[in-house]
């Protein structure tokens, strides 16, 4: 046998972020939070500076090495220049982390009456903004052998039940093309589905006495809400050589709400 619990543990690795410097208490943190406490170096991308300042500075105040990148993922040539950045200092791009989407702010309008103009900005920020970062990143992670993305999707799109789940439905698919089309170069693609988390977003707009919420307390077999923390183990196993020869899945970490033989 060959394991050793170290195989969990991505040192020396370069890890990118998205989305890791918005809200106080998001998933994005504490992402980035574990995957510096296991090893890696970690690029902290958000399209709020601030944010993404204050959670690089608060890995580098804990030991960890990290930076803070400021960029629109909507932009191919905003992310062009952060996988730039993350190469100048680091020599490369290993794991890449799409966990920037649009939640609170759009996704829940009624299909027939949506505003096109919202769709397109929803599609554009959590689908073209996850292939975006792909593209910037896969040349980097072919020159170093190989590496891991994980795209962060939702419980709340098996079924979609919102134009949200529609775009979290469609990046779980851009994830199997992916893996497919990306396992001979050694890059393994999964997702992650967190059922209802208590990011400051999640709560912001499932707040406990929510009608959803009521909803899900009559459904899910464990829990129905999770702390960010509770999703790092997930993200570890995939990002990792624990996860070496696991790709194109999509692992629910949700308590038992959306269960899949
Ligand atoms: N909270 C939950 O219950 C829950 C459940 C399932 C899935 N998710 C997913 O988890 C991820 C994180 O959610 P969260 O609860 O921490 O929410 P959040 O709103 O705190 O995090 C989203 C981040 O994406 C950033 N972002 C938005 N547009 C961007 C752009 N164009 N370029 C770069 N960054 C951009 C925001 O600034 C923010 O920091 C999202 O993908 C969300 O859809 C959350």
């Amino acid at each position: 046998v060959t394991f050793s619990i170290d195989q969990f543990e991505v040192g020396g690795k370069v890890a990118v972020v998205t989305g890791a410097g918005g809200r106080g208490n998001s998933i994005g943190r504490a992402y980035a939070l574990g995957l510096a406490k296991a090893g890696a170096t970690v690029v902290v991308a958000d399209i709020n500076a601030a944010g993404a300042g204050a959670v690089a500075d608060e890995i580098v105040s804990a030991g960890g090495k990290a930076i803070a990148i400021a960029a629109d993922i909507t932009l191919p040539e905003s992310v062009k220049a952060m996988a730039k950045r993350a190469a100048d200092s680091f020599g490369g791009v290993d794991i890449l982390v799409n966990n920037a989407a649009l939640m609170v702010e759009l996704g829940y309008q009624p299909a027939a009456e949506v505003p096109i103009a919202d769709w397109n900005r929803l599609m554009a920020v959590n689908v073209t903004g996850a292939l975006n970062c792909v593209q910037a990143v896969v040349p980097m992670m072919r020159a170093r052998g190989g590496g891991k993305i994980v795209n962060q999707v939702s419980g709340g799109a098996f079924p979609a039940m919102s134009l949200y789940g529609v775009s979290k439905l469609a990046l779980t698919g851009l994830t199997t093309l992916l893996a497919r089309q990306l396992g001979r170069d050694n890059i393994n693609v999964n997702a992650i589905a967190p059922g209802n988390v208590t990011s400051d977003a999640g709560k912001q707009l499932t707040p406990d006495d929510s009608p959803f919420i009521k909803l899900l307390e009559a459904t899910v077999a464990m829990r129905v809400r999770g702390q960010p923390d509770e999703l790092v183990g997930a993200l570890l196993l995939l990002c990792s050589n624990a996860g070496s020869w696991i790709t194109g899945q999509t692992l629910h970490v949700d308590g038992g709400w959306v269960l899949r033989p």
